[in-house]
């Protein structure tokens, strides 16, 4: 199945995918969980699932700031007993964000309250991306936070000011932009409103509502906290990832020889466009919701996907696009096994993600025999000749992923990953996961 030199892997088309699968625990969930019980009142367990690396860069960060965490490790993933401290230790602290952006975003809001200053930094692919679009708005709030001259990480936050409340517009519809000014918010004076252009992920308003915030989201796109806010710390068992499902989803729905069950995913509205965009292109996924009962402020479920449907080709753009952002890239492949055309528009957020996606997804695209134009904004793929094709990730797992299952399913032939080790930013098991679909025969799902 899988060979190559030391950080290399070459990924080949299996004769059929099948089997039960446990996605790791999703990390925006995980973040937040980490952070509210950070700063809430009491104590609670955190339990993550395979933890990627962007979680464990959160874990790191709380640590370094002085939150006491007790992890008990085992086979299958983290128990973190997380001590809240409604007021984080004081002093001068610098934050290894890694490759992270998560991390370094949520907890720029979060310091604004710490006494002492926060410095925020990352890799040299965390330290492109753009910064100014969070400092602006704790700015606002009366913060005092600086940028590099780029509008880049290090991030510098003077904390301990006592912050108002703000109405704010995001400039891009970007859930991690709302948590951040929602996290500097909680101990401001007066109510804090957001509004983004389209709707996104609203993790942070189920939490911090079932931790006893009074947090709502009045709208689709609008979000409202009374602060100052008290959290009350409480236990979570962080829901499988469904941006890491979607991999699977797009393998089951190309493939003609696929049943999958993935279990134990978040079925939030706001995570799911992936299911809908896959169906509309003819694919069959099925939601089966879990047993009413289990505490916790997301839906959770397995998702069944199958094989053998012929994918018609999609346009896609405006609001779906936010919603779907993680998942572009496998989006890009399913376009590339359908019968036409498909075009993604509205994406310019994808060249300051991990790597440029629109770049280096059309490279790859181009490199595995799709026929593929870039736009300005997203690309139009159709499919060609599937061909062998050495793929460069640029160290962004969600690229890695993409190609390894366009190989799986032979929309590619076989494909070389020069760096097959990224895809534990997000899904440390994604390997294992192969090895399990791809040898699973016949066995019942
Ligand atoms: C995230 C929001 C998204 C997403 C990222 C996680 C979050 O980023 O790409 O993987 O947890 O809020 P943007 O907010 O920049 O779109």
């Amino acid at each position: 199945m899988t060979g190559g030199r030391v950080g290399e892997r070459v990924v080949h088309r299996a004769g059929e995918l099948s089997g039960v699968l446990r996605m790791p625990s999703d990390k925006s969930i995980g973040h937040r969980a980490l952070m509210a019980n950070a700063i809430a009142s009491g104590q609670a367990t955190v339990r993550l699932e395979a933890p990627g690396a962007d979680l464990r860069s959160t874990i790191g960060c709380l640590q370094e700031l002085g939150i006491r965490l007790d992890i008990l490790e085992s086979p299958t993933g983290l128990d973190i007993n997380v001590t809240g401290s409604p007021e984080p230790p004081p002093g001068d602290r610098h934050l290894n964000c890694a490759n992270s952006a998560t991390s370094m975003r949520l907890l720029a809001g979060l310091a604004t309250a710490r006494h002492g200053s926060t410095v925020l930094d990352g890799d040299p692919s965390l330290r492109r991306r753009p910064m100014e679009r969070v400092a602006v708005p704790l700015r606002a709030m009366g913060a005092q936070v600086t940028t590099s001259r780029a509008g880049t990480a290090p991030i510098r936050v003077a904390g301990g000011r006592q912050l108002r409340g703000i109405r704010h517009r995001l400039p891009v519809a970007s859930a991690q932009l709302l948590a951040a000014v929602v996290f500097a918010a909680l101990n401001a004076d007066g109510e804090t409103e957001i509004e983004a252009p389209s709707t996104v992920r609203d993790h942070t308003e189920r939490l911090l509502a079932w931790m006893g915030a009074r947090i709502r989201r009045v709208d689709s796109q609008t979000t409202v906290l009374e602060a100052p806010a008290r959290l009350t710390a409480r236990s979570i068992d962080v829901p499988g990832d469904p941006s890491s499902a979607a991999a699977w989803m797009v393998a089951a729905a190309i493939h003609p020889r696929a049943r999958l069950r993935l279990v134990g995913v978040c079925l939030n509205p706001t995570r799911v466009a992936m299911v809908d965009l896959l169906r509309e292109m003819g694919a069959s996924i099925d939601f089966e919701p879990a047993q009413p009962g289990a505490d916790g402020p997301e839906p959770v479920g397995d998702i069944v996907a199958h094989g053998g449907a012929r994918l018609k080709p999609i346009q896609l753009g405006g609001a779906r696009v936010a919603a779907l952002i993680d998942e572009l890239p496998l989006v890009g492949i399913a376009m590339a096994a359908a019968d036409g055309t498909s075009e993604l528009r509205d994406a310019g957020e994808l060249r300051v993600k991990e790597s440029d996606r629109i770049a280096t997804m059309v490279a790859g695209l181009n490199a595995i025999g799709a026929r593929v134009r870039e736009l300005p904004d997203g690309w139009q793929v159709a499919p060609g000749s599937p061909r062998m094709a050495a793929i460069k990730t640029h160290g962004d797992h969600r690229t890695a992923i993409a190609f390894a299952i366009a190989a799986l399913v032979g929309v590619a032939g076989e494909v070389r990953l020069d760096d097959a080790g990224c895809v534990a930013v997000s899904y440390p098991t994604f390997w294992d996961d192969v090895a399990v679909a791809s040898t699973m025969a016949g066995a019942p799902v």
